[in-house]
């Protein structure tokens, strides 16, 4: 049987641990704190009764993966793969992982689910950089099904090609990435929250104008404003603020004012009860108001937006809805353009994993290709021609 260590039992190792387990793999859990593993375990136990009751598993499947879970303390058996998911720190994870790797034999695969570290560093510090990769889930593991498989500088393509083929077998869809700051997701989708932000501090449209747009028009399933309002602005501008620092401070990847003074004044989204809407009534009603309304739009950057629009959704569209959609869609796109011209991923990873790491109706650089690359060009250059930052400069 395939044995993996799941090193990290907390939000993350519990789920990864789980996807194992229902996939047929021994999985070996380590946490600091022996507990954790152990309420690790039950609650991946409910979640195993609870696809049962739903007639996703048998009671048998289920008792057999739950089986396939143990604890392990500081000696682990012979594993084909160690994933590690404990705190977001490079010394920490250096130290822990440098323990283990001493006790693996020399074709074991050692995995990060880092979202921000840099793969090839931590490789580099274990001695293993050739059997050392990033395998970055999402939360809630056993249910979002993109994993990017991160490439260091020195990865073996057999160490690449076996950890795809494990993502994949365990049901996930995989998107191969360099080791690049925010990798593919945490990086191309910045624009979506970024950009919807500064349409609200532009005065151009409400939050609720905004969130409705996006999803009547392009079929997104939640809006920018009220995703960020469940993700928490506290998270969602931290890993802003990385990845901006980690990009050289591009405007593209810039911070938004409005959201970071939500986060000072302990406006965090669901879980405060109030961000951009307030929560806790029958529907979100929204309390962050736009500062100037009704600015005048540039007559060349409105005729872009409609051409964009009209042709991105099939159906005829101007006037704010346009300028909403078009800046905020082609911002995305711009990025993942970017991301294919910084050598990140093909056009086929980057697309999948904004499909399975977001859920996007569908990828951004097919979309490009359905409205028309010219079309695009000339949305983003008015603009740029209409903007004082470099934010929508197109790559060459
Ligand atoms: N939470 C997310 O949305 C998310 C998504 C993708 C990736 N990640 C990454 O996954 C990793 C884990 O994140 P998380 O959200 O599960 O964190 P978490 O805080 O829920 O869990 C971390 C676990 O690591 C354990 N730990 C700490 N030091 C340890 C040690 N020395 N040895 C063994 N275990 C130790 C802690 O006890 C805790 O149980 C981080 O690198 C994070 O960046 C998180």
């Amino acid at each position: 049987m395939n044995r993996v260590a799941v090193i990290g039992a907390g939000a993350m190792g519990a789920g990864i641990a789980q996807v194992a387990a229902q996939h047929g793999w021994q999985v070996h859990m380590q946490d600091v704190n022996d507990d954790v593993v152990g309420d690790a375990i039950a609650g991946i136990r409910k979640r195993f009764d609870r696809l049962v009751e739903k007639g996703r598993l048998t009671g048998d499947e289920a008792q057999a993966a739950h089986d396939r879970l143990q604890v392990v303390g500081e000696a682990l058996p012979e594993c084909d793969l160690v994933i590690e998911a404990i705190v977001e720190d490079m010394d920490v994870k250096a130290a822990v992982l440098g323990d283990i790797v001493s006790q693996l034999g020399p074709e074991a695969i050692i995995a990060t689910n880092t979202s921000s570290l840099s793969v090839s560093e931590l490789g580099e510090r274990l001695g293993v950089a050739e059997r050392c990769c990033g395998m970055h889930f999402f939360n809630p593991a056993p249910i979002m099904k993109l994993v990017e498989v991160v490439r260091g500088r020195e990865t073996a393509d057999a160490v690449l090609d076996r950890v795809a083929d494990i993502a994949a077998s365990w049901g996930k869809q995989v998107a191969r990435c360099a080791d690049t700051p925010g990798f593919i997701v945490n990086r191309v989708a910045r624009p979506y929250y970024l950009e919807a932000f500064r349409i609200v501090e532009d005065g151009l449209a409400s939050p609720e104008f905004i969130d409705h747009t996006m999803k009547s028009l392009g079929g997104f399933r939640m809006g920018p404003l009220e995703l960020t309002d469940f993700i928490g602005h506290d998270v969602n501008t931290a890993t802003t603020r990385t990845v901006w620092n980690q990009w050289n401070q591009s405007s593209r990847l810039a911070p938004s004012w409005l959201q970071e003074s939500l986060v000072a004044e302990g406006h965090l989204g669901r879980k405060s009860g109030r961000g951009v809407y307030e929560h806790g009534g029958d529907a979100p009603v929204c309390v962050v108001q736009v500062a100037v309304p009704q600015p005048t739009v540039d007559d060349a950057v409105q005729h872009a937006a409609n051409a964009f629009t009209t042709s991105a959704c099939d159906a005829e569209h101007d006037g704010a809805e346009a300028i909403v959609f078009a800046r905020i869609l082609g911002a995305l796109i711009n990025e993942a353009m970017w991301a294919e011209h910084d050598g990140v991923a093909t056009a086929g990873d980057i697309d999948t994993a904004v499909q399975y790491g977001v859920n996007y109706p569908q990828g951004l650089l097919t979309w490009r290709d359905a409205i028309g690359p010219p079309q695009v060009s000339a949305l983003l250059q008015a603009l740029d021609a209409a903007t004082d930052d470099d934010r929508f400069v197109a790559p060459m």
